[in-house]
């Protein structure tokens, strides 16, 4: 094996995001760029001599290419082993099972998750440490300053290696084992789910849609889902991964994933409809003729857990990202056991959840997940969503209003305002960050202010802390809205405003945009929005 030691320069744009380093495809192709982040990752580890990795990706324009630098890169580091998935193919939740099962010291994840793939689009590139979880934020620290100090990286030159057939290879003493993508996942998935009673269910007549966007979890769903469970053929749609995504938008919401969302709320509706994304870490869940917003799926599969056998003797606490609902608190409360609520990012709970402080996490953005793996889990919250049905013997809609009637309803909406000037977006940040002193006893849109703050965490497992994670108002009457700075965006700023507002007893099924509606003036007036950023409406609504 020949290694060569390539001089390149720094590239002053490689900080990576809340989910590794995204950027549009071209820059990633352009000579040295996923070179020098890649060897910046391995200074940041300190090396990769005699470690293993997994590796994979979920299938996007330049995954392939990508994988066979990396390999090459890795064996010039001396790496004793790297596991790849077949066809270059793993989920984010597959890898971080994969690294955890093999005791791996860590995981190159190739994705930009729900972003649209191409050439012309995006593409990304995360590490996961040894538990199995996103890099810390000291990590990703350490990544971006060798990016900065770059000068050359080493190489192998050799011949691509064979990704399409499981088994093992080598590069120089480097072993390569291609697996099967799905096989140990799924293995995982049985282990924790009352498989039985699922298998019941479908054979009882259950109908079910799972769109798995011409993204990665579509090998996943037809082998679990329709294999195993014996859900009828046909069940999983849009289920072979393509390096476009069909050229859709793999985000599992009720704007991207519209196909699916207009059978749910029509006539033909299965009893469940659900979706996953780009690399199979994020999911949607819908009834017949309601959509579960991710802060209530969270909440609901929380309260619902010990159904499941993995979580039968109770769960130690639930974790949130701030801006996602306060349901999750309520059943924390319910249950007496703590409720964490922490920056966005999946990063902030593997602390809580090695500690095992926590069993069940969420966020707002579609993810929710458990101790199983450290990364959110598309396929795991459908399939514990369906373990959950196939115990209570209700519907989607009723296992959700039944929710609503014990805990109370946190109406919730989030409104993204994309690909803003950045100047600009900053400019209402500041705005806002310069009232929050005097804010409080003050009247908006007629909703006084009882508290506001930049939110600030102090991880309470390892004592670090993490400033600015966004504004939050609370309002008279349970209403919050929160602002905060996307931290995957490719193009400017978006910015994101998650509007909520809590209702006890009362109407627990009007419209949302009308229950919101008082919140959003309010918060629209504080900030100055629409005046500031020049945008009158938000681009999307989740
Ligand atoms: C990724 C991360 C999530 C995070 C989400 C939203 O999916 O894995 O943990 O919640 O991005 O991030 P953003 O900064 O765009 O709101
Ligand atoms: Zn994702």
């Amino acid at each position: 094996m020949t290694v060569k030691t390539i001089s390149t320069t720094a590239f002053n744009d490689q900080k990576p995001g809340t989910s590794g380093l995204r950027k549009k495809t071209r820059s990633f192709m352009v000579p040295h760029y996923l070179e020098n982040y890649v060897a910046a990752t391995f200074t940041a580890i300190g090396g990769g001599s005699g470690k293993s990795f997994v590796l994979g990706g979920d299938g996007r324009f330049f995954n392939r290419e990508a994988i066979q630098t990396i390999l090459k890169m890795a064996a010039a580091q001396g790496a004793a082993r790297v596991i790849v998935g077949q066809g270059g193919l793993l989920s984010t939740p597959a890898a971080s099972h994969l690294i955890r099962l093999n005791g791996a010291d860590g995981g190159f994840i190739l994705s930009a998750s729900h972003n649209p793939g191409g050439i012309d689009a995006d593409f990304g590139l995360k590490f996961n440490a040894a538990n199995g979880g996103p890099a810390s934020e000291a990590l990703t620290a350490r990544i971006y300053d060798a990016t900065l100090a770059i000068e050359s990286y080493d190489i192998a030159y050799v011949e691509d290696v064979n990704l399409d057939t499981v088994g093992q290879t080598r590069i120089g003493d480097m072993v390569i084992d291609v697996v099967d993508p799905v096989v140990d996942y799924s293995d995982l998935m049985a282990s924790l789910f009352d498989f039985d009673a699922i298998r019941a269910l479908f054979a009882g007549g259950f109908s079910m849609r799972f769109d798995a966007m011409h993204a990665v979890t579509g090998p996943y769903a037809h082998k679990i889902l329709e294999g195993t469970l014996g859900a009828p053929e046909g069940t999983v749609v849009n289920g072979t991964p393509s390096e476009d995504f069909g050229k859709g938008h793999p985000d599992p919401n009720p704007i991207w994933a519209k196909d699916l969302m207009d059978l749910m709320l029509s006539e033909a509706a299965p009893d469940m409809g659900a979706a996953s994304d780009g690399d199979g870490d994020r999911n949607m869940i819908v009834g017949k003729g309601t959509y579960v917003t991710p802060s209530d799926s969270l909440a609901i599969l929380a309260a619902n857990a010990h159904l499941a056998p993995a979580y039968r003797d109770g769960i130690a606490g639930i974790a949130r990202s701030m801006p996602t609902s306060a349901a999750a608190d309520r059943v924390a409360d319910a249950l007496g056991v703590p409720c964490f609520e922490t920056p966005t990012g999946w990063k902030f709970f593997g602390t809580l959840l090695d500690a095992d402080r926590v069993t069940i996490c969420g966020e707002e953005s579609a993810g929710t997940g458990s101790h199983h793996v450290r990364e959110k889990d598309g396929l795991w919250a459908v399939l514990l969503w369906l373990n959950i049905l196939a115990a209570r013997d209700m519907t989607v809609a009723q296992v959700q209003a039944d929710h609503w009637q014990r805990f109370g309803r946190n109406y919730y909406a989030r409104h993204d305002y994309e690909a803003v000037e950045s100047t600009r977006a900053e400019a209402m940040m500041t705005h806002l960050r310069g009232q929050l002193d005097t804010m409080a006893g003050q009247s908006f849109a007629g909703l006084t202010v009882t508290k506001a703050d930049d939110f600030a965490y102090t991880d309470p497992v390892d004592g670090s802390t993490s400033a600015a994670q966004g504004i939050r108002l609370f309002f008279d009457g349970g209403a919050r809205a929160v602002f905060r700075l996307s931290g995957t965006g490719t193009e400017g700023a978006t910015i994101r405003l998650y509007l909520e507002q809590f209702v006890d007893d009362g109407d627990h099924a009007a419209p949302v945009e009308q229950v919101l509606e008082q919140v959003r003036k309010a918060a629209l007036e504080v900030s100055d929005l629409p005046a500031l950023t020049g945008r009158n409406t938000p681009d999307v609504i989740t």
